[in-house]
């Protein structure tokens, strides 16, 4: 599809010259990995389930077993996934300038499979584990017939470490991301619709400090319209271009 597909110059001169390059990744670079979003993951069984009925801290509440096991099948279909050459072309990127940021809004975790290091994950991690009530982190869990499992710290249900809606962020997450965006050089959106927010507000606070902006999605979204450079076209195909023209 991007076989002609041309990188213009004032992109690689920006990746080539930039100190602090800030990446903001979503659910798109994940999507050449089968990874399906939340909506596309209401397949079978969970069909009949709107997804912001189970993605809540009420709808743990009001049935955490049901709560517990949407988010089992989901880990299943990520860990059948396998990171792609977007994420692998990121892992690359990262060795090429003076400073790196990567900040996602995915819960799968394929950056940090891919190799990618200090990962911002704005919205959690599927694979992970904590308490309902204190928010212990945990790994391990005696075996019980009980779902979901109780925290062994404090005895509270355990539920999966991602950010649910109506939840705050993590606040060392956030603050870091911010930060980022507001010293970079160059900003890259990659695969995300640019809706949600907070996260969707970083690319703007990075322009607003003169960051130069590029934007890698098929479709357009609410920020194509600020961004210096749109490549349109699937992150697996442009990002591995992209590198081969910086190492040129
Ligand atoms: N390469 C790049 N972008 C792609 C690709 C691809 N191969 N395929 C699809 N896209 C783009 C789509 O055009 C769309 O703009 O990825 C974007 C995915 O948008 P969303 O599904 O809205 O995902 P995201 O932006 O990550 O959503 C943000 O919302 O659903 C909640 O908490 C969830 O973290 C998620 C947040």
């Amino acid at each position: 599809m991007v076989d002609n597909f041309d990188i213009p110059d004032s992109v690689l001169q920006k990746i080539g010259t930039a100190r602090h390059v800030a990446v903001l990744t979503g659910a798109g670079i994940s999507a050449e990995s089968g990874v399906p979003t939340f909506r596309e993951a209401q397949t079978g069984l969970w069909a009949k389930y709107d997804p912001q009925e189970l993605a809540t801290p009420e709808a743990f509440q009001r049935n955490p077993r049901l709560v517990w096991e949407w988010y089992a099948w989901r880990r299943e279909l990520v860990n059948k996934a396998a990171p792609n050459a977007g994420h692998q072309a990121l892992v690359a990127l990262a060795k090429l300038v003076p400073q790196f940021t990567l900040i996602t809004q995915n819960v799968d975790g394929l950056h940090q499979r891919a190799g990618s290091q200090n990962v911002i994950c704005l919205h959690g991690n599927i694979m992970e584990t904590k308490c309902f009530a204190l928010g212990h982190r945990i790994t391990d869990w005696p075996e019980s017939d009980e779902l979901p499992p109780r925290c062994p710290e404090c005895g509270s249900l355990l539920r999966p470490n991602v950010v649910w809606f109506g939840e705050n962020l993590p606040a060392d997450a956030l603050e870091t991301a911010v930060h980022a965006a507001r010293s970079c050089d160059v900003f890259l959106s990659i695969g995300t619709s640019a809706l949600v927010h907070p996260a969707a507000s970083l690319p703007l606070l990075a322009i607003e400090n003169s960051a130069f902006l590029i934007e890698i999605n098929p479709q357009p979204t609410p920020l194509s319209r600020w961004a210096d450079v749109t490549l349109s076209g699937a992150a697996g195909e442009i990002l591995p271009l992209l590198l081969a023209r910086l190492q040129k």
